[in-house]
């Protein structure tokens, strides 16, 4: 997968998929499944780091992820998420970090999270030759400290700056944009009014692809249960059950068996066992 083939998808009306990933197992079962889109998402930082938001993800946090991800993925187009404060400091600095993610994570693009505010950053990434998708609608990593979690696009004021950010993102030279948490109609209007792909998440039916947590959609993590999560598996009661049968088995010596174990070959043991008599017999 590449930038110009998700283009090509969007002309032909064909669905993007997306989902996160954060390890190489996990980044395996995805490329098998032909998921188009792999984001080593800062959403990393809580449901693999336990962190109550995604701001405190650092550099090196998202980095040892997404290497990992990029051993286990030979077809997806892989997408390493800029975590809080690794592109707001300088344009120097975004690119430096950006560029990180290529060189050392494996990565073959960058999200960033951000309205127009950050579309010169975008420009500069882009310029330098590293693919940016955008982020626009519910932004994570600030979204704690100023208005909460909320949907966007819930009014006419509202509306018409997220078509006007979706615009500049576009303008500015990213490949596709993330919309998050926008009512549908809104994602609907961004959706046909720009050339580059969007990928929903809460966004509705209307957006050319959707991405969700990996953790949600497999239902890993229960502390959390948007609205927009469709459940497709619950490997937490599943691994839940797998551990309690696995400690009842130890308990009740049911656990391992001969068929998970090995054994000497018989003349050996018999002197082995020899040997032992006489360890016990203090002959030794
Ligand atoms: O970090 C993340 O998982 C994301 C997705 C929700 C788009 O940004």
């Amino acid at each position: 997968m590449n930038v110009q083939k998700l283009s090509n998808m969007k002309a032909k009306s064909q669905k993007i998929s997306a989902i996160t990933a954060y390890d190489y197992s996990f980044a395996k079962i995805a490329d098998d499944a032909e998921i188009d889109i792999i984001l080593v998402g800062d959403s990393g930082a809580m449901v693999m780091f336990g962190y109550e938001t995604t701001s405190p993800a650092t550099m090196e946090e998202m980095l040892l992820m997404s290497k990992a991800v990029s051993r286990g993925s030979k077809k997806s187009l892989l997408v390493g998420d800029m975590p809080f404060m690794s592109y707001h400091i300088s344009i120097e600095d975004a690119i430096r970090n950006a560029g990180r993610f290529i060189k050392e994570g494996g990565m073959q693009a960058i999200k960033i999270e951000g309205n127009r505010t950050v579309a010169k950053t975008i420009s500069a990434i882009t310029k330098a030759g590293i693919p940016v998708m955008g982020h626009i609608g519910l932004q994570p990593q600030m979204a704690q400290s100023w208005d909460g979690y909320r949907v966007h696009g819930t009014n006419y004021l509202s509306a018409k700056q997220l078509i006007e950010d979706a615009h500049e993102l576009e303008q500015a030279g990213a490949f596709c944009i993330v919309l998050e948490m926008i009512t549908e109609e809104v994602s609907k209007i961004i959706s046909e009014s720009i050339r580059i792909p969007t990928i929903g998440i809460g966004s509705g039916r209307y957006c050319d692809g959707q991405i969700l947590v990996l953790h949600d959609l497999l239902n890993l993590n229960d502390s959390l249960h948007p609205k927009f999560v469709k459940q497709y598996a619950d490997l937490k009661k599943q691994s839940q059950k797998a551990l309690a049968n696995y400690k009842d088995d130890i308990s009740s010596n049911n656990f391992p068996t001969s068929a998970h174990s090995w054994s000497l070959e018989p003349s050996e043991l018999k002197k082995i066992q020899k040997y032992f008599g006489l360890i016990k017999k203090n002959k030794l």
